[in-house]
This record gives C-alpha cells, sequence and structure tokens, in this order.
C-alpha cells in the first residue's frame, strides 16, 4: 500500500515538475500566516495587511536569517543566525522552517526557544513558492514560477 502510494507521488513529479507547486494556493495558505505577519513593500505598500508578532516577510526570500532591521527576535533564531553569519532564507529553509519552528532552530545549531508558535502540517511547497513570488531580490534559484513571473514578455 505504502509502496503503491509512493510510486504515484514519484510519477507525478517528473510528469509535472513545473506545477509542483501552485503559488496561488500558497496566497491563500498565507492566511494562516497573516494574524502574525504582513507583507509590506518597501515603499510601506501592503501586499497583504497583517500583524507585527511577527518580522514583515516581504522580500524573504534570500534575506538573512532574523536580520529585519528593527525586528525583535528570540534567543533560538537569533542563535542560528549567529552561528551562521551567511545563512539566507531559501526554500529548503523555509519549508522546514514552517514545518516545525522549534525542530528548524535545533537542527541548525540554534539553542533557545522559538517565538513562532505555528506548524505548518501541509501545502508547506505552495506556501514557500508564494514567499518567492512577493521577494523580488530572491536569487534565481529552483523555482520554476519565480522564474516565469520575472520572465520578460515575449517579443514579436
Ligand atoms: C502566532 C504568530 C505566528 C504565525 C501564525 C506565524 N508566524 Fe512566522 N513568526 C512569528 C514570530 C513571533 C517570528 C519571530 C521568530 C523568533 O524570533 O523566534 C516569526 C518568524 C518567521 C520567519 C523568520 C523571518 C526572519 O526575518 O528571519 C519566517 C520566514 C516566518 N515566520 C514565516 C511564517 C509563515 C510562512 C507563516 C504561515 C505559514 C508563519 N510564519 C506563521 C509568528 C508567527
Amino acid at each position: 500500500m505504502k509502496l503503491a502510494v509512493f510510486s504515484v507521488a514519484a510519477i507525478f513529479s517528473v510528469v509535472t515538475p513545473t506545477i509542483a507547486q501552485d503559488v496561488a494556493n500558497g496566497e491563500k495558505e498565507f492566511r494562516k500566516c497573516k494574524a502574525c505577519h504582513m507583507i509590506q513593500d518597501a515603499d510601506g505598500t501592503d501586499i497583504v495587511k497583517g500583524g507585527g508578532v511577527g518580522p514583515n516577510l516581504w522580500n524573504v526570500v534570500g534575506r538573512n536569517v532574523a536580520s529585519l532591521e528593527g525586528f525583535s527576535y528570540g534567543d533560538g533564531i537569533a542563535s542560528v543566525a549567529a552561528a551562521n553569519p551567511d545563512m539566507v532564507w531559501d526554500e529548503a529553509h523555509l519549508t522546514e522552517y514552517v514545518t516545525d519552528p522549534q525542530a528548524w532552530i535545533d537542527a541548525n545549531g540554534g539553542d533557545g526557544k522559538t517565538k513562532m508558535t505555528f506548524k505548518m502540517r501541509k501545502a508547506q511547497e505552495d506556501l514557500v513558492a508564494y514567499l518567492v513570488s512577493v521577494s523580488p531580490d530572491a536569487p534565481a534559484g529552483d523555482s520554476a514560477d519565480a522564474a516565469d513571473a520575472d520572465a520578460p514578455a515575449a517579443s514579436n
């Protein structure tokens, strides 16, 4: 039974690599985050109005961990950043972090508690694809959706 499910998933990912992440669904999933997080661009324009308990997540992909000026981070995430000064948020770290922030801190050399009391149980990849879409400075990586969004319109 387990094996059958696994092989279907494997085939699916081979056949449809570019729609594996669903930005539109990720945008819906962000409703779970906005009680604590806003997405507000550098001009102060709200992309998603949200709370200020957590840091603004605009341009988070490619940003150094725990580096938003003026936000008071907890000891756990701050110690991960201190132990890994060059660490930036990429898709892999974000996926693990939103799944279980405390486990991510513990696995990345951190020491101390997370202030983010939220765990995401499904659709993490879609959510992260959405975060890429609101991160204009994200390095061109393995996200096909982000690359598509940035691609210039076809010329005549
Ligand atoms: C209950 C409030 C709450 C919810 C809900 C929440 N967060 Fe957070 N988040 C926080 C807090 C507080 C922090 C700061 C963590 C710390 O200092 O330990 C944080 C930190 C983060 C960071 C680190 C950002 C940085 O500047 O390094 C990311 C990324 C993040 N959250 C993403 C999300 C996403 C995506 C969701 C929804 C799936 C979400 N959070 C839901 C409160 C929340």
